[in-house]
């Protein structure tokens, strides 16, 4: 090789910096800046093609080439740093130019809130937690047996018809009240009893008042004489507690299949003070009557004891039960029941 052969490599290579020179302000990212750059200078690349030929050189002649190669391999990589630079900062000046209003108020985390008939139902249980009784719960899904018979309603007794009711198949039903775990609490094991028994009931009920499902809250007292008085003193002490102080309670003679004898129970309106008047007009909550109704309440038909193994003789007990539903709507004055149902989340936030 002659030394007209190292004049045109050194050529070429400075031909070859000055060709990716033009070629990499066309590059728009990092990915094809640093493919470019391999064209050039990675071992199958350009430059490296041409340092092949070094070998076949003169020595005297070697280190000019040498040189050159030099040259263009660090104006190749300077080029490179320099694109990426530039695309770098007009990246960061494209973020800078984004105007952002620190002004604007948080978001805030949306916590959630508790239903109000859960809010109701943990109120109440800890009024009855506090006077000595357990919560119990039970299945949704019953026999006939828990929900009625034992309950002193056998098949033919016209009082099934007070509660409409669901079958399913095998011979089962949704439960119509919670009276079926009283059933369950008192057949697995002796009396003194003391519970209150919190859960969903079904009938088939469905209009502006009525849903299909609604929540209940039953209690069960049972020892050696369990008196009326008892029944009274509970149910007063949980309409102070639920309601407001030095409310009273109005018992209304009823009837219930599983207690005798039975009443309705009827707390003093809250808001107009039991005398059915707000500001000279008659009272909405209670209408102007003074009392809102609450639940049905009795004396454990000694049927019931029977039932369960117990003694009718030996043992006494009250019973009582009140739908979640309505303690809430009267708690919160809510006028639609359907409201608890429809997941509405500005109703629901209002609740905490
Ligand atoms: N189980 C009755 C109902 O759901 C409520 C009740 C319970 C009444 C206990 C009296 C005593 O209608």
């Amino acid at each position: 090789m002659s030394s007209a052969d190292t004049s045109k490599l050194i050529a070429e290579l400075d031909r070859l910096a000055a060709e990716f020179a033009g070629e990499i302000g066309k590059l728009a990212t990092e990915e094809e800046i640093r493919l470019a750059q391999a064209r050039y200078l990675g071992k199958k690349g350009k430059v490296s093609d041409l340092m092949k030929a070094l070998g076949k050189l003169p020595p005297a002649e070697r280190p000019a080439v040498g040189e050159a190669a030099n040259r263009a391999k660090s104006g190749i990589e300077r080029a490179v740093g320099e694109r990426l630079s530039a695309l770098a900062e007009a990246s960061l000046s494209a973020d800078l130019a984004r105007v952002v209003d620190v002004t604007l108020p948080p978001r805030g985390a949306a916590l959630g809130t508790l239903h109000p008939l859960t809010l109701v139902r943990r109120e109440i249980e800890e009024i009855f937690l506090g006077l000595g009784f357990a919560v119990r719960t039970g299945p949704w899904v019953e026999s006939e047996w828990n929900n009625f018979d034992a309950l002193n309603t056998p098949p033919d007794h016209p009082a099934r018809d007070m509660q409409d009711t669901f079958f399913v198949e095998g011979g089962r039903i949704l439960r119509s009240h919670t009276s079926p775990v009283q059933i369950r609490t008192m057949l697995a094991g002796p009396p003194p009893i003391r519970i209150v028994a919190p859960g969903n009931v079904f009938r088939r009920d469905d209009d502006a008042t009525h849903t299909p499902m609604f929540p209940q809250m039953e209690g069960l007292y049972v020892d050696k004489d369990v008196s009326f008085a008892d029944l009274k003193g509970t149910l007063l002490h949980f309409v102070h507690r639920f309601f407001g102080p030095n409310l009273g309670i109005r018992l209304r003679p009823s009837y219930f299949p599983f207690t005798e004898p039975s009443a309705e129970v009827d707390a003093a309106c809250y808001l107009c003070g039991g005398n059915g008047q707000v500001d000279g007009r008659s009272c909405r909550l209670c209408r102007g009557s003074g009392w809102i109704e609450i639940g049905g309440s009795g004396m454990v038909h000694p049927n019931v004891f029977r039932a369960v193994g117990y003694d009718p003789a030996a043992v006494t007990g009250f019973a009582f039960g009140m739908g979640l539903s309505r303690m809430a709507m009267l708690k919160y004055e809510v006028d639609d029941l359907r409201s608890f149902y429809e997941h509405d989340a500005r109703f629901l936030a209002q609740f905490r």
